[in-house]
């Protein structure tokens, strides 16, 4: 099939190359003339593993292109799928669609009367329907549901394929779309525009529930001195309750779910429901981070002024040089305004953690920015920081103290070291020389 995919961030240069990697010929389409041509040379502008080797595998293939050109996309696709971005507004928590709203109308503008115009963006419920009415071309609705750092395997072998569809037309050009990936085994779920909607706004409010429960519970471990890694262990073996999604730590962040919370409780209160609930999963998530910097506070005796931190960790999940929403960058830039001296290090997110905070200190490797550290923050869980050696370390920091934001380290091991070690929601590991002096 011909297929156009409009806007050409992390969601589109993704589908694009995942829909020649399916068969299909394509062309991506964007505004922007530099994204343009760096996709047109194979070079993708974010960290995505594997997504520049399939580029590169189609542009070779002759199965993709590029293009800053609506007419050239409209005059060749049959479906169009649109990726633009939907941030948070500036004003309020709604989400803002301009974007989608004008690809819509360019695409109406030039497109073939018998094309389809696909929505894969995130979008409030109701979308759909209004640009159904608003122009006189046949919409679906088709949501994604990929993770950064995992956006290739998710689009190619995902775990359910939803389509929003409003005619056995739609319906069946988009199983062509997917046949590959329909034939090896994926379940579809075919439903009306709302519901499509609905359907992705639904799965990100449950994950980020899903985290700031496990963070809640962090904090009542806190106070009544539980370990709040044991219990989302346990709790995580009930088949109901499931061990995904139980991390506790700094929180989520990221260009998806916390705008996305924000503007699912706004539209749902306009349409007369509340959610307030999600309110307080976006509170208990922000609590997480002042809680990090109350621990480091604590840690450096009571003031961070003067004190030299360093923070493993910048873009807001490994495996991504993603930096939007990121509680690491969030927590060393509060630390320096209350008089750290914060030096950041990060394996692929340091040029956009750069632009964003160009006064914080950067280190080329973390052992670098731990050299004379009062203490050191664990607040990106890349697989590097896991495989820091804490004996070697010790000597390196001035003090050594460290706190795991993630809760992924092995704080026996890094307190047998020497290091006072800390983690929010679990007990604090008593220092090396404290057990032996018992
Ligand atoms: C999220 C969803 O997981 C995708 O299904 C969805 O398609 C995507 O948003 C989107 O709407 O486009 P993503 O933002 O890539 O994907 O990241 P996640 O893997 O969901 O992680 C989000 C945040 O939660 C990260 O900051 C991560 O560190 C944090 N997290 C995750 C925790 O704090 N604890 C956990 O147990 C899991």
């Amino acid at each position: 099939m011909r297929l156009t995919v409009i806007g050409t961030g992390y969601l589109g240069a993704t589908h694009a190359a995942c829909m020649a990697e399916l068969g299909h010929e394509v062309i991506g389409v964007d505004v922007d003339a530099d994204k343009i041509a760096a996709l047109s040379s194979g070079r993708i502008p974010f960290h995505e593993p594997g997504l520049e080797k399939l580029l590169g595998k189609h542009l070779a293939s002759g199965r993709l292109r590029f293009t800053t050109s609506y007419e050239e996309a409209a005059a060749f696709g049959q479906v169009h799928f649109v990726c633009v971005g939907t941030p948070q507004s500036y004003r309020s928590d709604a989400a803002d669609v301009r974007y989608v709203d004008a690809a819509f109308a360019e695409l109406a503008r030039h497109a073939a009367p018998d094309a389809i115009l696909v929505g894969k963006s995130t979008v409030p419920v109701g979308t759909a329907r209004r640009l159904a009415d608003a122009h006189a071309v046949e919409v679906a609705w088709n949501p994604e549901f990929l993770r950064e750092g995992f956006a290739v395997q998710d689009t190619l072998r995902p775990d359910r394929l939803v389509f929003g569809v409003e005619s056995e037309r739609a319906g069946a050009l988009l199983r062509e779309v997917y046949a590959l990936v329909l034939a090896a085994g994926t379940p579809l779920v075919s439903v009306d525009f709302p519901t499509a909607e609905l359907v992705k706004t639904a799965a990100n409010a449950f994950l980020a529930t899903k985290i700031s429960f496990i963070n809640a519970m962090a904090e009542v471990c806190e106070a009544a001195g539980g370990d709040i890694g044991k219990l989302a262990e346990a709790i995580g073996h009930d088949d109901r309750i499931g061990a995904k999604f139980l991390r506790a730590g700094v929180g989520f962040g990221g260009g998806c779910l916390p705008k996305d919370i924000r503007a699912f409780a706004h539209r749902a209160e306009e349409l007369g429901v509340s959610l307030g609930f999600l309110r307080e999963v976006d509170a208990i998530n922000m609590r997480r981070r002042d809680r990090v910097v109350e621990l480091t506070r604590e840690l450096c005796g009571g003031s961070v002024m003067g004190a030299r931190v360093s923070v493993l960790g910048a873009a807001f999940k490994p495996d991504s040089d993603d930096i939007r929403d990121s509680p690491a960058l969030n927590v060393a830039a509060r630390l320096q305004l209350d008089g750290a001296d914060v030096t950041v290090h990060d394996p692929v997110a340091m040029d956009n953690a750069r632009k964003a905070f160009p006064l914080l200190g950067y280190a080329l490797s973390a052992e670098e920015a731990i050299r004379g550290a009062d203490a050191v923050l664990h607040l990106t869980e890349w697989a590097q920081y896991g495989e820091l050696d804490p004996v070697r370390l010790t000597g390196l920091a001035r003090t050594p103290r460290l706190v795991d934001g993630r809760g992924t380290l092995d704080g026996a091991r890094w307190t047998a070291a020497g290091w006072d070690f800390r983690a929010p929601g679990r007990p604090a590991h008593p220092h090396a020389a404290v057990i032996k002096e018992r």
